[in-house]
């Protein structure tokens, strides 16, 4: 009997989502390449896309909108609770705490192929708020509810911000949004996917996938990629830290490695040229320079094994640029992937509900007499 440790090369189900090339380093979402989509699509079409299979008219696109915008009003109770959580706590914390809580509307949920759709939509529209309150909240703001304003990102970073975005700003968290939506079943989508097999509710099965996400191996990568620029300090440090570290001491060098890319993630270099493009202070440069010459030091040592550097090495950067701070980036990420959760859930439901009971193979000792504990 095989055991696939990591569920490597285990296929769980079919998909009409996202298609990975991990040898040809190629992403799409329903046979549009990534690229593509970025340069000439909205994270909202994108998300209908996704839930609906087909890019939206206008007047579809128009209705879309509307249920996303009605979900950026939270329910008093969850504002309540978002605003009693300790100031310190993280903020996907705070999001699995706020959509556990959600979950108090759903002991009569029955997933639906007619309502389903339009509630993934609310959810989204959920979880803007959310991620927006968050930040508000670990940076001593009141919670307060998202504004329409045509644009999902833009209402998310003006709420999260609590300033006016510019038009750069906005477009960067648009793409940003749009690259993280979906990868397939990596550890969250499985997680979603395991929970929502069970019948469980859209909530409760997006709040699994966020404490999948939460490690380091997963979506807390973005995070540890920054932090090890930060520690190395410059550009000039970066060989020495690296035969210290990465070499002498084997530590994993964050941001670099896929189990499906084998070559260069092409959301990388989409998150490196926008990086480019949207560092302005002195020390945002300092930084973006110390993680290119990072990537030129990876490459050289870990590309002979097919280990390059994935979409989490360069998003910080762009994250950080925009004004978040470090303990947001993997909440961001929760954001975007929300809309990924939910149209694998979708699939799932509509295609081949079935609950997922893999098994273990026993290898603990043979059958014994037992002996109760008080005779010993
Ligand atoms: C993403 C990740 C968990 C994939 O893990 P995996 O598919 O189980 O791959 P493995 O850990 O088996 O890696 C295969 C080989 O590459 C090496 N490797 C993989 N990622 C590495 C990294 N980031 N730094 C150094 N070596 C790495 C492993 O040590 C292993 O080498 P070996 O064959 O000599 O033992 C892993 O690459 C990783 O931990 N990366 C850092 C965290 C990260 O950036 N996560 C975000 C993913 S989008």
């Amino acid at each position: 009997m095989e055991i696939s440790s990591g569920l490597e090369d285990v296929y769980i189900k079919h998909t009409a989502l996202t298609s990975i090339d991990g040898e040809k380093g190629v992403l799409r979402y329903r046979g549009y390449n990534i690229e593509d989509l970025v340069e000439h699509s909205t994270f909202e079409e994108v998300a209908y896309l996704m839930l609906y299979g087909e890019l939206p008219s206008n007047e579809r696109l128009a209705t879309f909108r509307a249920s996303l915008e009605k979900g950026y009003v939270l329910p008093d109770y969850v504002k309540k609770i978002i605003s009693d959580i300790p100031r310190s706590a993280e903020a996907l914390t705070i999001y699995m705490t706020a959509f556990a809580a959600m979950s108090a509307a759903e002991n009569d949920f029955k997933w639906s192929p007619q309502t389903d759709k339009q509630k993934s939509a609310e959810i989204i529209g959920h979880a803007a708020s959310v991620v927006a309150n968050a930040n508000r909240h670990i940076s001593g703001k009141s919670v307060v509810d998202l504004k329409p304003s045509g644009s999902y990102a833009r209402s998310f970073l003006e709420g999260a911000l609590d300033r006016k975005a510019d038009a750069k700003e906005v477009r960067v968290m648009d793409r940003a949004l749009i690259l993280y939506l979906d990868h397939e079943v990596p550890a969250s989508t499985t997680a979603a996917l395991v929970a929502c097999s069970t019948l469980s509710d859209m909530y409760s099965s997006v709040a699994a996938a966020v404490a999948a996400l939460k490690g380091p191996l997963h979506g807390g990568a973005a995070e540890s990629a920054y932090l090890q620029f930060d520690r190395i300090g410059s550009p000039g440090n970066v060989e020495k830290w690296f035969n210290e570290n990465i070499i002498v001491k084997k530590q994993k060098l964050m941001g670099f490695g896929h189990r499906v890319y084998k070559t260069y993630d092409p959301r990388m270099k989409i998150f490196r040229k926008m990086d480019d493009e949207i560092v302005k202070s002195p020390e945002d440069r300092n930084m973006l320079q110390t993680a290119r010459k990072l990537e030129e030091a990876g490459v050289r040592q870990f590309g002979p094994k097919y280990v390059f550097p994935n979409t989490d090495f360069y998003s910080g950067i762009a994250f950080k640029a925009i004004g978040f701070p470090v303990n947001m980036f993997t909440a961001l990420f929760a954001l975007s992937r929300t809309t990924g959760w939910l149209a694998h859930i979708s699939e799932y439901n509509e295609s081949e509900p079935r609950i997922m009971r893999p098994r273990a193979l026993y290898t603990g000792p043979g059958p014994r007499e037992l002996a109760a504990v008080s005779n010993k």
